[in-house]
Parts: structure tokens; C-alpha cells; sequence
């Protein structure tokens, strides 16, 4: 089993070659991602591995397809960057539906709290011998409310560390979960009850710009947004001209709607073109990390294991219970069959 795996960084590297060689999967790293511009290396492949920021779509798919690539291996839960419609009858998909949720919520309260406790501008004043507190004033998370969209794996377990200090938890959720003791409200509610909002829900249609200009609005002011889900869930300009309003009191953004063209890559001393997201960097109360939020030893570890464990599934017991299609989404029909999608 051969596999070109896309956008790779040097932590990759490692696990994968691990559980790659104990399976027989022979990967080839390649640093650029996967487009139309690079599908080109992917020819004599059985597979392509793939993260978030590959674009999979619809030509994309048909020029793997037509070089004989039999399957895309997603090395992430998300697949928002995946025509997955497209690919039905063509290329199959599998992906890691969980590999650490832990990571991504422990990631959300850690920059929930640099945000509003201020460490990350102590930490350089400190480096500078300068011990100050002027500014540094922030506020306690016990007794505030905060309000969570999406209540899966990450959902949760944010949750409960919420509730660990001592904060009013309210949810929403499109498929709440019965008698969970979560308390869902309506997502208005949400707005406009939340002294702190995080984002824990997929990237779909109905999800795309959820924060927007209207829900902005509902907001109490000073609120802050967490996002370490998927950027387009928020309208950036929006939330540009909300915090420049004094409306949005901080934001938590480990994922951005244009994020593919500069996270993950070194651009000190380069210009950024994104001015939006130049702006959003260069305002006090805005947190940026660079999609970072899954980093953690285990879960790459999870990452890895499972995605050669997939593959694995899929040459040689002909079924992997991981397998992405627009029909079943991940859950019913070809699973309860255990057979493969098409
Ligand atoms: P999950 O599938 O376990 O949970 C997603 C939840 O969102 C489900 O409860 C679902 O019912 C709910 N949902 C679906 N449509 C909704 C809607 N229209 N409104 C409100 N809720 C809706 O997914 P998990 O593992 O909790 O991951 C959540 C998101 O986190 C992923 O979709 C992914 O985009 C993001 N993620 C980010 C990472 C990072 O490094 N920043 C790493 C891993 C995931």
C-alpha cells in the first residue's frame, strides 16, 4: 500500500513512519498540500493522506480518481475541504473521528484563560523585568455563563471543565442529547444569556457565518468568542467590526475562515496580505493560535494509529468503520452492513 501523504510538517513524520511501517504502508511525504496545482504527485498512489487545509474538491477527486487512487485517508475529524458528494462512486474516504477531545477543549480553556487573565502579556513583561500590573486586570470565570454550540466529543469535555470552575453552562445543540443533564437552550439564548460563547460544532451550510453581523448584535457586550472549531463558522469582517465596536470584549481563534494560505507556515518577515486577519492579530484583545488546537502527543499518536488502521481496514478486511459518505454520513446504513460504501 502506497500513499502520498499532503502537507506534511515535521511531526507527522514520526508516528506515521511508526504505525506505517508496522502495517506495510509505505508513505511518501510530501510538504506542499494537495490542490489541483500538486494532484499531479499523487499518480501511481493507492492513496492520498490529506489534513485540513488540502482542497479535495470535485476536480481534485476526478484527476485521483482517473490516476487509479483508490482512497483518501483524512487525517483529521473534520471534512468540510472534501466534496464527499463528489467522491461517491469514485474514491473512498476515511477519516479519525475522534483522536483527542481533550486536546482541543484543554486548547480552548487554555486560551480562554491567557485572554482574559492576561499571562501571555505578563510572560514578555516579565522577560523584560518589568513587573507592572497596570492592564492586567481580568475577571473571574466562576459565575459567569457560558455558552456552548455543539455538544460531541469536544463539546463536552469543555463542559465539564467549565463546570470544574464553577461557570453556568448553556448549550445548543442541532441533535441535543436526551437526558444528559446538558442545559440546552435556543441558540438566541445563547447569544444573548453568554458572558463567554464557544464554538464546538461542524462546518456545514447551515453552520457557515453562524456568527454574524445579526448574532453579534444579540450579544451581551463585552462578550468572548472562542473558536477552535472551524473559521467560517464566524464572519471575520464581522467579528472585526464587533470588537472594534467594543461590543466583542475578546477573541479566541485557533481557526480562521482564510486560514489556508498561512496557518501552519513561517511568515515572519513576509507581509500578510489578509488584512482582516492582520487587523484581527493586531488588536489586544484577540488571541490567535494557528490551528493548533489538536496538538498534543497523544493525539497525534491517536492521529496516526487510527489513520493506518483505516487503511489497513480498508485493503484488507475490505470494510473500515471510518468510512465518509454523503448517504451515510458516519454512522448508519453501509455501517450496520460493515461493507464498504460503493
Ligand atoms: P462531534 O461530531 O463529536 O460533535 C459535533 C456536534 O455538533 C454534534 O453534537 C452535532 O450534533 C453538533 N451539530 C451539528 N450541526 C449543528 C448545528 N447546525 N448547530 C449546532 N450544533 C450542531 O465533533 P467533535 O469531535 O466534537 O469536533 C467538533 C469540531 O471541532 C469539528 O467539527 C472540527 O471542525 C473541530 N476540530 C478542531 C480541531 C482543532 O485542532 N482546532 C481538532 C478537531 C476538531
Amino acid at each position: 500500500m502506497k500513499f502520498a501523504f499532503f502537507d506534511t510538517k515535521s511531526y507527522d513524520i514520526a508516528s506515521f513512519e511508526k504505525y506505517g511501517l508496522e502495517s506495510g504502508i509505505e508513505f511518501t511525504f510530501f510538504e506542499t498540500k494537495l490542490n489541483r496545482d500538486t494532484v499531479s504527485l499523487a499518480n501511481g498512489y493507492d492513496g492520498v493522506c490529506v489534513f485540513v487545509n488540502d482542497t479535495v474538491d470535485a476536480e481534485v477527486i476526478d484527476q485521483l480518481y482517473n490516476m487509479g487512487v483508490k482512497a483518501i485517508a483524512l487525517r483529521c475529524a473534520g471534512y468540510n475541504n472534501v466534496d464527499v458528494r463528489h467522491a461517491f462512486g469514485k474514491v473512498h474516504i476515511f477519516h479519525v473521528p475522534a483522536y483527542s477531545p481533550y486536546a482541543v477543549a484543554e486548547h480552548a480553556i487554555a486560551m480562554l484563560l491567557t485572554s482574559i487573565r492576561r499571562t501571555h502579556k505578563a510572560y514578555i513583561r516579565t522577560k523584560d523585568h518589568n513587573f507592572s500590573l497596570s492592564g492586567l486586570t481580568g475577571f473571574d470565570l466562576h459565575g459567569k455563563t457560558v455558552g456552548v454550540i455543539g455538544t460531541g466529543r469536544i463539546g463536552r469535555v469543555f463542559i465539564d471543565i467549565c463546570k470544574g470552575f464553577g461557570m453556568n453552562v448553556l448549550a445548543y445543540d442541532k441533535f441535543p442529547i436526551e437526558n444528559s443533564g446538558i442545559n440546552y437552550v435556543t441558540l438566541d439564548e445563547i447569544f444573548e444569556r453568554s458572558d463567554i460563547i464557544s464554538l464546538h460544532c461542524p462546518l456545514t451550510d447551515e453552520t457557515h457565518h453562524m456568527i454574524d453581523a445579526n448574532a453579534i448584535d444579540k450579544m451581551k457586550k463585552g462578550v468572548v468568542i472562542i473558536n477552535t472549531s472551524r473559521g467560517a463558522l464566524i464572519d471575520a469582517e464581522e467579528l472585526l467590526r464587533g470588537i472594534k465596536s467594543r461590543k466583542v470584549g475578546a477573541a479566541c481563534l485557533d481557526v480562521y475562515e482564510e486560514e489556508s494560505d498561512v496557518f501552519f507556515e513561517d511568515f515572519s518577515g513576509h507581509i500578510i496580505d489578509d488584512d482582516t486577519l492582520a487587523r484581527l492579530i493586531s488588536m489586544p484583545n484577540v488571541l490567535v493560535t494557528s490551528h493548533q488546537a489538536f496538538l498534543t502527543e497523544e493525539a497525534l499518536n491517536n492521529i496516526a494509529e487510527t489513520t493506518v488502521k483505516n487503511i489497513v481496514d480498508f485493503f484488507t478486511n475490505d470494510y473500515c468503520e471510518n468510512e465518509l459518505c454523503y448517504r451515510c454520513g458516519n454512522t448508519e446504513s453501509c455501517k450496520n452492513q460493515r461493507k464498504k460504501c460503493f
